[in-house]
């Protein structure tokens, strides 16, 4: 399709569109909670240098590593189970048959051995690929005509998930690629879990980015930015996707989730308030948990907020709804909800100030809660503490750029168990 005029693009695959099964990709029982695991991008990007940075160059040895930390390290049973390979994978061009084929010299053994390797760990492997001329970092991309090829490749290689990012394509070329691809991984016949970035490359917001459409082809999608290493980083992805809540909520549900991007933890940019704050807030998101982080040396405190049982577990909650900002206050303290199964909620404060550790006054009341009395379990104490009443005032202790993050249980309903 390269240099093809939109009309002549449209005339080459509408009609393609409509020989396809309409069946939805996304409707294939996956992604039923957003999903978990690791990817490349944000701490290792485009490393190819394997000479002299042979640990930390995109290679299988790196996704092998992976693998390992997370089957060993405790974090498949929490859930963590894709490893994900971003950009940079490929070789230059495509093999004689017109497949994508990976940089021999970093992936010798291949990408079928790798999935062998990540599945007999009882992990999942996810891929990248960019509907367009190229990559972001200039990699072969998938043009229109290369589309069911692609997939089926995938699909043969025993990959679990695709990442399609939307660089070198126009607005046209997105709007007919990323249903096909959809369609095209679904008539491999393997379930593959579907990550679209097209949000990204057409404004981000309705009416340019149509969420009820993206539910129905796309199993996640990245609405926004890219992460980067830094506090400013979160807040400025946490604060766009929470001062949009009226226009991306709706969309999130069991099957079809918003992403902020990666979890940063564990890497330089962020105090151990920062990293508490990512994970409460991306919890309270009902974001995929995908870390890009080095796992073979992550510090304790970083481990222990990332693999937080009552975190976890308020991210992956099975009814499956987004949570919300409730309120901004002067004191630059603001207040954040979600609802969870069994009438349940998850509550989380969060500080934006830089003085001290503030003392927010408040009651279950304010925050809209109806009457009566709550079990309240403290997330990042791991810790049950004294039931409240709706209407009795509370303090809690909030650090600058941290989070205080409950759990909050009606009385006289099951226990959750976090
Ligand atoms: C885009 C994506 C990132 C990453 C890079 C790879 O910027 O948004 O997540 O995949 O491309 O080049």
């Amino acid at each position: 399709m390269f240099g093809a005029s939109a009309a002549a693009v449209a005339r080459v695959t509408l009609p393609l569109l409509a020989l396809l099964p309409l069946v939805q990709s996304n409707d294939n029982g996956l992604a039923l909670t957003p999903p978990m695991g690791w990817m490349a991008w944000e701490r290792f990007r485009c490393d190819t240098d394997c000479n002299d940075d042979p640990r930390n160059c995109i290679s299988e040895a790196l996704f092998r590593d992976m693998a390992d930390r997370l089957s060993e390290d405790g974090w498949r049973e929490l859930g963590f189970e894709y490893v994900i390979i971003d950009d940079c994978w490929m070789n230059r061009t495509r093999d004689r048959d017109g497949k994508l084929q990976p940089d021999a010299n970093r992936f010798p053994s291949g990408i079928p051995h790798l999935a062998q390797y990540v599945h007999a760990r009882g992990l999942k492997l996810g891929i990248y690929a960019d509907m367009g001329r190229f990559t972001c970092m200039g990699f072969p991309g998938t043009t229109l005509d290369r589309i069911t090829t692609d997939a089926q490749t995938f699909a043969d290689w025993g990959v679990d998930y695709l990442k399609f990012d939307g660089c070198n394509s126009n607005a046209l070329e997105q709007m007919l690629g990323y249903p096909l691809m959809s369609r095209a991984l679904n008539a491999t016949g393997r379930p593959m879990v579907f990550s679209c970035s097209w949000p990204v490359y057409v404004g981000s917001l309705p009416p340019e980015v149509n969420y009820t459409l993206l539910g129905d082809i796309c199993h996640l999608w990245r609405n926004y930015y890219d992460i980067q290493d830094s506090w400013d980083s979160v807040q400025f992805l946490m604060d766009w996707f929470f001062n949009n809540q009226d226009f991306i909520q709706a969309a999130a549900g069991p099957g079809h989730w918003n992403d902020p991007d990666m979890l940063i933890v564990g890497n330089f940019g962020l105090s151990l308030d920062q990293s508490r704050a990512q994970m409460a807030l991306w919890s309270i998101m009902a974001a995929p948990l995908i870390m890009s982080n080095d796992l073979r040396q992550l510090d304790n405190a970083a481990r222990g907020i990332l693999q937080n049982k009552g975190a976890i577990a308020i991210d992956q909650d099975a009814l499956g709804q987004q949570g919300r900002r409730l309120l901004k206050e002067k004191s630059r303290i603001e207040v954040y909800w979600r609802p969870l199964v069994d009438s349940a909620s998850a509550v989380v404060f969060l500080s934006r100030r830089s003085d001290m550790p503030f003392l927010y006054r408040t009651t279950l009341g304010k925050l809209g809660y109806g009457a009566g009395h709550y079990q309240v379990y403290d997330v990042f104490s791991e810790s049950k503490l004294k039931t409240l009443n709706s209407t009795e005032t509370f303090s809690v202790s909030i650090n600058p750029s941290g989070v205080v993050m409950w759990h909050l249980q009606p009385m006289g309903r099951q226990d959750p168990g976090v």
